[in-house]
């Protein structure tokens, strides 16, 4: 079986969350693209996990893989390595494997992310881990591959190579070109490259071996639908692409092989940096969800702006990933909210319109039309069951299922394992 989760707004809906709580089905779970500019919380417990770089499959027994388009910042990994081992779960070889594609990004990298994005006259509002940057050398054929980090001839040859034109580059961009050629940097990455070596591995050989021996495959997205690079709301997007058709591509695994695509979509929308967000809410609502959600990004702290629930956003999103089912996460944090309110389309150029406008710029000029439903008071966070739900709670739920047209099959009511419950 071959899954793909991702995220169907504009990321933190939740995936770390909802991966953790499937892979105990699955034999392998592979990040498929982006770098650390994701953050995915897991709470088993009183213990909570932040990653950043390793799929949320690694707290179970699941072999964990990072595909070759991902773009990897080897001090974060071994950050994350240290992290994970202080909870007492062992990453070796057997656990964790790394394509020999998988992009490098370079202290260098990270450095231009900065520098270009303080330059920016519109902010994109970017995590500055370098992922665009690390990106555009995989584009442009000069970036160093995880098989090269982990071969310090290779590695110091392919630095040789790159590094006048990037100290150039830096040069021009008003930065410090002795970022590149740093001998304190290339001594750390030489040792990265010898920690990380036995975990190279070809992940779409892996991956279509285990399908063929009826394994179990999942392939989790970073960031969410509307950051994807060519569909999203550019130029306010990540540099990858964030949709289910990606999965295949990054991980080398044929379209025929899917067997179902989920959604992870909150039960209203946030979104980090800058952007268009039609619902957006400003103020003292926006506040109080804010808080009840504990709306502050995993990796750059920065606050998530909130909005009330977008359906036409969604609607492109099922387009986009052709989803088969949906995990509802967050519902908890619409408690005490009346009404709640459902952006059913917008209203564009005086006319009322269901599905966004194509082009960024026309988005910015969508106001939303509501539809109201009243709210619930009780805490939901202790709930187990659908029919335990209070009715107006079930009945948002079930009103967002009749709008998106796509089955809701897990309902999460809190950050931990045990709050969620199918909804059958
Ligand atoms: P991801 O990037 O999609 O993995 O999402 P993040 O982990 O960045 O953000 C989601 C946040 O919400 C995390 O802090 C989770 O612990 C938390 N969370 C996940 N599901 C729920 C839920 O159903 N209710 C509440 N209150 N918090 C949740
Ligand atoms: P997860 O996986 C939310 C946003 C950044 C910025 C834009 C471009 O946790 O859902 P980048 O550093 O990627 O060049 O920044 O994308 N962004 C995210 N927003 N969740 C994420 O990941 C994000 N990853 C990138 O805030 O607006
Ligand atoms: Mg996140």
């Amino acid at each position: 079986m071959f899954t793909i989760i991702t995220g169907a707004q504009f990321g933190d809906e939740g995936k770390g969350k909802i991966v953790d709580l499937l892979a105990k089905d699955y034999d392998i779970v592979a990040r498929f693209q982006g770098g650390n500019n994701a953050g995915h919380t897991v709470r088993v417990g009183n213990e909570v996990y932040k990653l950043h770089l390793i799929p949320s499959g690694i707290l179970l027994d699941a072999r964990v893989l990072i595909g070759p388009g991902v773009v990897l910042d080897p001090e974060v990994l071994a950050k994350e390595i240290k992290m994970i081992e202080g909870h007492g779960i062992k990453v070796d070889a057997s656990k964790l494997g790394i394509d020999a594609k998988a992009s490098i990004i370079m202290p260098y990298h990270i450095e231009m992310d900065k520098l270009r994005e303080e330059s920016r006259e519109k902010k994109i509002g970017t995590t500055k881990s370098g992922i665009g940057y690390a990106y555009i050398d995989k584009v442009a054929r000069d970036e160093i591959r995880m098989a090269e980090l982990v071969d310090s001839e290779r590695f110091l040859a392919r630095l040789k190579e790159l590094a006048p034109q990037k100290e150039k580059e830096i040069a021009t961009m008003g930065g410090n070109p002795k970022i590149v050629r740093d001998p304190a940097i290339i001594e750390r990455y030489l040792e990265f490259g010898r920690q990380f070596a036995t975990y190279v591995t070809d992940v779409s050989r892996e991956i279509n071996e285990a399908l063929d021996e009826g394994k179990h495959v999942m392939a989790e997205a970073a960031q969410g639908t509307h950051l994807d690079v060519i569909h999203g709301t550019q130029k306010f997007v990540t540099s990858s692409s964030t949709i289910a058709g990606s999965a295949c591509a990054n991980l080398g695994v044929g379209p025929t092989r899917v067997d179902n695509v989920i959604a992870i979509v909150k039960a209203y929308i946030t979104r980090v940096g800058e952007g268009p967000l039609p619902t957006e809410l400003t103020g003292e609502l926006g506040e109080k969800l804010q808080k009840a959600g504990g709306e502050f990004g995993t990796t750059t702290g920065r606050s998530r702006r909130c909005g009330w629930f977008d359906l036409p956003l969604l609607k492109k999103a099922i387009a986009l990933n052709g989803y088969t089912e949906i995990s509802l996460t967050k519902l908890d944090v619409l408690t005490g909210l009346d009404p709640i309110r459902i952006c059913v389309c917008y209203n564009y150029k005086g006319k009322n319109v269901d599905y966004p406008p194509e082009l960024t710029e026309d988005l910015w000029e969508c106001a939303p039309v509501y539809e109201d439903l009243p709210g619930w008071k009780n805490d939901l966070t202790e709930v187990r069951a659908f029919e335990e739900l209070p009715e107006n709670a079930r009945n948002y739920v079930k009103r967002l299922e009749k709008l998106m047209r796509v089955p809701i099959n897990y309902i999460s009511v809190g950050p931990g394992r045990a709050q969620t419950f199918k909804k059958e």
